[in-house]
């Protein structure tokens, strides 16, 4: 009979997974473009333990993967400069860091992990105590994983600007997905 790999379970992240992610993320650094630097590690794993905003991938009690996700201004000059906030529309969750363990990707470790992602943001509030309206997610111009979850969650691509600091590629792709609320109704901004 042929083996079955152990399930991968989806679940928040918690104080003792923050070593587990550091490593993935050591290890992994040049996956990613700008690589992970050594302080961006630091910082990754200093936001998750603040914010509580991540979730892990767990396959036989191993982490293999994990997102951060959470809400914030730093797009909202693109998003602006592409139409899509109004001043004092500005209410956006962001999907700021996803990353799956080679020997575990392509097996739809991380499309669900965004799709948790997006769940959990549906339940925030902006800073100002408003829902949030719409997720955005960004990727290199060469990343086909992530381009191909953005395509199966409905995010839609929005723009490309010019990226600064990369290695590899120029452009970062905006992909940008509005939220629903209720039962399938649309979700209208105040
Ligand atoms: C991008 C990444 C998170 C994808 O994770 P994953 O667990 O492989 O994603 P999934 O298995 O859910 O794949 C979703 C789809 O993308 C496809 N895909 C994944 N990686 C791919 C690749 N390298 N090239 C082409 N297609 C790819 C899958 O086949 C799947 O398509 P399908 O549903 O039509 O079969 C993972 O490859 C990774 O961590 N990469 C390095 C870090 C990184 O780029 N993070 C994102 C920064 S924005």
């Amino acid at each position: 009979m042929p083996r079955t790999r152990p399930a991968v379970r989806i679940r928040k992240i918690s104080p003792d997974d923050l070593p587990k992610v550091r490593k993935l993320l050591e290890e992994h650094a040049h996956l990613f473009d700008p690589r992970f630097s050594p302080k961006a590690i630091e910082t990754e794993i200093e936001q998750l333990r603040k914010y509580e905003t991540g979730l892990v991938a767990e396959r036989a009690g191993e982490v293999v993967g994990f997102v951060r996700y959470g809400h914030t201004p730093h797009r909202i000059d693109d998003l602006r400069n592409l139409g899509l906030a109004k001043p004092g529309q500005e209410r956006h969750g962001y999907i700021f860091s996803l990353l799956v363990h080679p020997k575990h990707s392509q097996q739809g470790v991380g499309t669900r992990l965004v799709e948790e992602a997006i769940d959990r943001i549906k339940k925030m509030k902006y800073p100002d105590g408003r829902p949030i309206r719409e997720v955005v997610m960004t990727h290199h111009e060469g990343n086909k994983g992530t381009a191909r979850i953005g395509k199966k969650l409905k995010f839609r691509e929005v723009g490309r600007v010019e990226a600064s600091g990369r290695e590899r590629h120029r452009l970062t792709v905006i992909l940008h997905k509005p939220l629903r609320r209720g039962r399938g109704r649309a979700f209208r901004p105040a």
